[in-house]
């Protein structure tokens, strides 16, 4: 779908001109798995494929959402709040008029056609994607001047309270402030952030889909997001601290006796060196020492299937494909986990090879079929 096609549907379906087409990509995350909600460092990048939308103000105090990948349609009323209707994509968007609204903005209606090429609900962010393209969209069609920022914080703020997922920031504030071939280093407790150079050099990243649905994902997430509370309760009777990632691995060692249920424990432990790792893979990153780079992957997807418990076995039965293929430096899942995508750094000269044997290997052993993508990275939230 081009923009000029997605303009040619909004004039059919609102019999009307779009103000404006906007464009939002989704995101991987490269290492720094469940950690943004504990204030450590995290490290994805944008990709080339995201959401799009055309839209435009109108006069009748509506706000009417359609889109070319759902056939389910809605045409609100513009009141002072919303309550989430169901389990419709439209309520992403909505959530954002909400919020909007809640913050004291006056809004207009508005027409609003999306469209996208992300798998949706596979741990690329396709509900920031929508949230954050939404904002942004309403931010330049009425001048509200909201800073990328401000977008991002708004965005988890719907997901949070809105949707009722309790994640962390990166999502969000990496589509909205991602850059092309470059990797976002996100400290998410101080919101301090830096682009690291990502060119992968004989490498190809890729994305793998395991396209086994995430029917749990929810309630489990919001589960581990209690757990590190707890974690953080047991430990801060002791110590002044105010995130699991506050402790590094030696003072974690030295106080993890504070957390009695061995469960919370290994949840902690997987927090702790997560955020370890990131430091480590920074400094690999910055001297292009791939096989450093890889190694921390494949750790990292052990401790999330070990230590975390968020990955399964389709995420798992590709890992281990990646880690007996000789040209794939490392691999690991990407996002929340429990299905979803995983990404993994293959030899660019043997990338179809790649995939084909995976695509066998991985159909054979889940019964499902893979998606296998070479994946660019991408830039942030935009208009075309
Ligand atoms: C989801 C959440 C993020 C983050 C990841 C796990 O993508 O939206 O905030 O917690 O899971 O790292």
């Amino acid at each position: 779908m081009t923009a000029d096609e997605l303009i040619k549907e909004f004039r059919n379906r609102f019999r009307r001109e779009p103000e404006g087409v906007f464009f939002c990509p989704g995101r991987v995350n490269l290492i720094g798995e469940h950690i943004d909600y504990n204030g450590g460092s995290v490290m994805p990048c944008t990709i080339s494929r995201g959401t799009y939308l055309a839209a435009g103000r109108n006069i009748d105090k509506t706000f009417r959402f359609q889109s070319m990948g759902f056939p389910a349609t809605a045409s609100l009323h513009v009141q002072s709040s919303y309550t989430k209707a169901g389990k419709d994509w439209f309520n992403y968007p909505l959530g954002v008029f909400h919020e909007l609204l809640q913050e004291g903005h006056e809004l207009p209606g508005m027409d609003l056609l999306f469209d996208g090429d992300l798998p949706i609900g596979a741990g690329l962010s396709s509900s920031a994607s929508i949230e954050v393209l939404t904002a942004f969209a309403a931010s330049e069609l009425m001048g509200l001047n909201i800073s990328r920022k401000d977008i991002a914080l708004l965005a988890k703020k719907v997901e949070n309270e809105f949707i009722g997922v309790s994640c962390g920031i990166m999502d969000q504030f990496t589509v909205a402030l991602g850059q092309k071939n470059k990797a976002l280093l996100l400290n998410c407790d101080t919101f301090v952030y830096e682009y690291l150079p990502f060119d992968t050099g004989e490498y190809q990243l890729v994305i793998i889909n395991t396209n086994r649905k995430r029917a749990l994902e929810e309630s489990k997430y919001n589960e581990r997001f209690a757990e590190c509370g707890l974690a953080l309760g047991a430990l801060k009777k002791e110590l002044s601290i105010k995130e699991l990632c506050d402790l590094d691995i030696a003072s974690f060692e030295l106080n993890q006796e504070l957390i009695h249920d061995p469960v919370l424990r290994r949840r902690a432990l997987h927090v702790v060196t997560e955020n370890a790792r990131v430091g480590d893979a920074t400094v690999a990153l910055q001297t292009s020492d791939w096989l450093t780079f890889g190694k921390l992957l494949f750790a990292s997807h052990q401790s999330l299937k070990e230590l975390y418990e968020v990955t399964g076995k389709e995420l798992d039965t590709i890992i281990d494909f990646c880690k007996e293929y000789k040209d794939c430096c490392g691999a690991r899942m990407t996002g929340a986990g429990f299905g979803g995508c995983a990404i993994a750094l293959v030899q660019k000269i043997s990338f179809d090879d790649f995939a084909s044997k995976l695509k066998l290997f991985y159909k054979k052993r889940t019964g499902y079929d893979a998606d296998v993508f070479a994946a660019a990275s991408g830039g942030a939230v935009t208009r075309i």
